[in-house]
């Protein structure tokens, strides 16, 4: 809580919980992303896609944040990085997700401090636009921003500037971050696996090809026909384990399988062990995009079997965005380039997804 503010929406309970919630789904729910996500995402795809093309190498997974960055900010608080004066708002989360799994000793020096420093330069960016906005004549188009001032005039619940601004800092961190791991661990498996990829080309190549144009941008009932893509996606995160672990708090005494976990406890959940159990998947190292075809895919995001995006009450608020944005990236990435592995790649997967010598690839054009 101190690295994510204690005002964030991960501390809060109850209807205020839930209201925060549907403030969120208002941009990441399947209305909006229909009618506007999946414009936005596919835009920014091809440009950002057509902008490595030229360049001997690329690093995915901070290519794919900043592109990923661009499309939330954007909705969020209007941000375009080309006019902004606080130059690149995403590096400044840089010296904050160092630090994310560190030791909490705040001295100068650690780790754990620089993460707080970048918390505290987001944070003062994020204060000065919300500052601005609410002096702002009104504006053409509308962000989160704006229903968010619009929720504080209301003052029908808890809402403060505080929860307002770490609720911003969470779903700026949160977008980009974790769904930026999710592509480039679905292309580093792709890379190992020719016959997965194959099959996830001929599935894109199938749908371009349906269409009168085939390069007419992709519509809702096209992104929900991509099967395949969903295996490909639902196995690389239940692989990648991008959340590491979740924390809850036993607010009752919880009687399991002959023991008692006591009220007051706090608990450490870790999903790989629900992920990585061969009783569930079977060899559950190998990556098998079509292990999926044989089981249903979690309903609404989540089971018991499969937490990537948590469950219950707090089951992630962007399951389906982070989903939809890898898969429209994987249709304008195979549709029209191929991808050479040039340096890296390492994957460790402990104590959470990384690279730590990035993922280095080439763009090329489809042969
Ligand atoms: C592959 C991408 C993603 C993964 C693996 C992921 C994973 C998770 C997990 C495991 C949780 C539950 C934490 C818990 O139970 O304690 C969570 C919650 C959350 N996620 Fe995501 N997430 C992803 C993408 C996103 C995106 C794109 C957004 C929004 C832009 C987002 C916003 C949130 C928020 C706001 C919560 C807190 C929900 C609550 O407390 O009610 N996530 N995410």
């Amino acid at each position: 809580m101190r690295i994510l503010g204690a005002d964030c929406i991960i501390a809060t309970l109850g209807s205020f919980h839930k209201h925060l919630r549907s403030l969120v789904l208002r941009l990441f729910g399947p209305e909006n992303l229909r009618l506007v996500m999946l414009h936005d995402v596919q835009r920014i795809a091809h440009a950002s896609l057509l902008s490595w093309l030229h360049q001997p190498r690329i690093e995915l997974k901070q290519a794919t944040s900043s592109m990923i960055f661009s499309v939330t900010a954007k909705r969020l608080i209007s941000y375009d990085e080309s006019s902004s004066s606080e130059g690149k708002l995403w590096m400044q989360f840089n010296a904050f997700l160092q630090g994310l799994l560190a030791f909490p000793l705040y001295i100068p020096g650690t780790a754990f401090y620089r993460c707080m420093q970048g918390r505290k330069n987001v944070m003062k960016i994020l204060r000065k636009l919300l500052d601005e906005r609410k002096k702002a004549a009104h504006r053409g188009s509308i962000d989160f921003l704006d229903l968010l001032i619009d929720d504080l005039k209301e003052k029908k619940h808890l809402m403060n500037e505080n929860f307002a601004l770490d609720l911003l800092f969470l779903l700026l961190f949160a977008g980009f971050e974790t769904t930026s791991s999710g592509i480039t661990a679905a292309l580093r498996f792709l890379s190992d696996d020719p016959k997965a990829l194959q099959e996830l080309t001929e599935e894109h190549d199938n749908i371009r090809e349906r269409r009168d144009d085939p390069d007419s941008e992709i519509t809702w009932e096209e992104y929900k026909s991509m099967k395949f893509t969903s295996h490909v996606i639902h196995e690389a995160l239940r692989l990648g384990n991008i959340a590491p672990v979740m924390f809850r708090k036993v607010i009752e005494d919880v009687h399991i399988k002959g023991y008692t976990i006591p009220k007051g406890s706090k608990i450490m959940i870790n999903p790989s062990s629900a992920h990585l159990n061969p009783t569930i998947y079977k060899d559950p190292n190998e990556f098998n995009p079509w292990r999926w075809k044989d089981r249903a895919e979690p309903v609404g995001g989540a089971s018991k079997e499969f937490m990537a995006f948590g469950g219950g009450l707090r089951l992630c608020v962007g399951a389906d965005f982070a989903k939809m944005q890898i898969a429209i990236f994987l249709h304008c990435l195979v549709t029209k380039y191929r991808w050479k592995a040039i340096k890296g790649g390492t994957m460790v997967l402990s104590p959470g997804l990384q690279f730590p010598d990035g993922f280095h690839i080439q763009l090329l054009p489809k042969a």
